[in-house]
């Protein structure tokens, strides 16, 4: 791949939990320490600060609260996205589901290739779900950055890096979401 290319890729990735223990957390911290020079991962963490969405506060003629602003702003300057998210309740958290639905209608997900992993390979219903809204906000799922990694629940940031394998893993989902940014679909 063209090193002069990939200096500028941006990742922004999001934990869908707001545990101060999340595996899912250290498995994006992980992430940004195991990105090579080129790649900057930066971790979003204003999940708990986004007001409940609401569209008599969005879009035309409503004043757009800082919170919401910032997000959107740290999405449209990223040029990927990585989620990495628990399932509650066979579906996807509601902190999570809240961001996605503040950028329905600004449009910062469309086209930008987004990345689903997470830190336990039971949540596929979660999993599918985040799936099925990100396609319908024409995001670019990337299967090959999309993987489960199992048994990171008793790992640290220090652990999963140490550990060839799932290092490895979070390496090759990176590399195959940054190929998907810096590649223009259709040609
Ligand atoms: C309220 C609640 C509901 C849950 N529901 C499910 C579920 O439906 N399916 C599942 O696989 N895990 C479920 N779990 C387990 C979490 O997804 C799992 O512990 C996950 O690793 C937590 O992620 P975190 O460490 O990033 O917070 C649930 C946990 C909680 C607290």
């Amino acid at each position: 791949m063209d090193d002069q290319r990939q200096a500028s890729t941006r990742v922004l990735a999001i934990s869908g939990s707001l545990r101060r223990a999340s595996s899912n957390t250290t498995l994006v911290e992980a992430v940004a320490r195991l990105a090579p020079a080129t790649v900057e991962v930066s971790i979003y963490r204003g999940l708990a600060g986004l007001p409940p969405f609401n569209p008599d506060l969005d879009g035309e003629g409503s004043l757009e609260l800082p919170a919401v602003a910032a997000f959107r702003a740290d999405l449209s300057t990223s040029d990927a996205v990585l989620l990495s998210s628990p399932e509650y309740a066979h579906g996807v958290p509601g902190v999570l589901k809240n961001a996605l639905d503040w950028v329905v209608g600004s449009g910062e997900l469309v086209g930008k290739p987004v990345g689903l992993i997470n830190a336990s390979a039971r949540a596929q219903l979660a999993w599918a779900s985040l799936a099925e809204t990100l396609t319908v906000m024409s995001a670019r799922v990337v299967p090959d950055a999309s993987i489960p990694v199992s048994l990171v629940r008793t790992l640290d940031v220090d652990g999963i890096v140490a550990d060839e394998s799932i290092a490895a893993a979070l390496r090759a989902a990176l590399d195959a979401l940054v190929r998907a940014a810096i590649e223009v679909p259709g040609r």
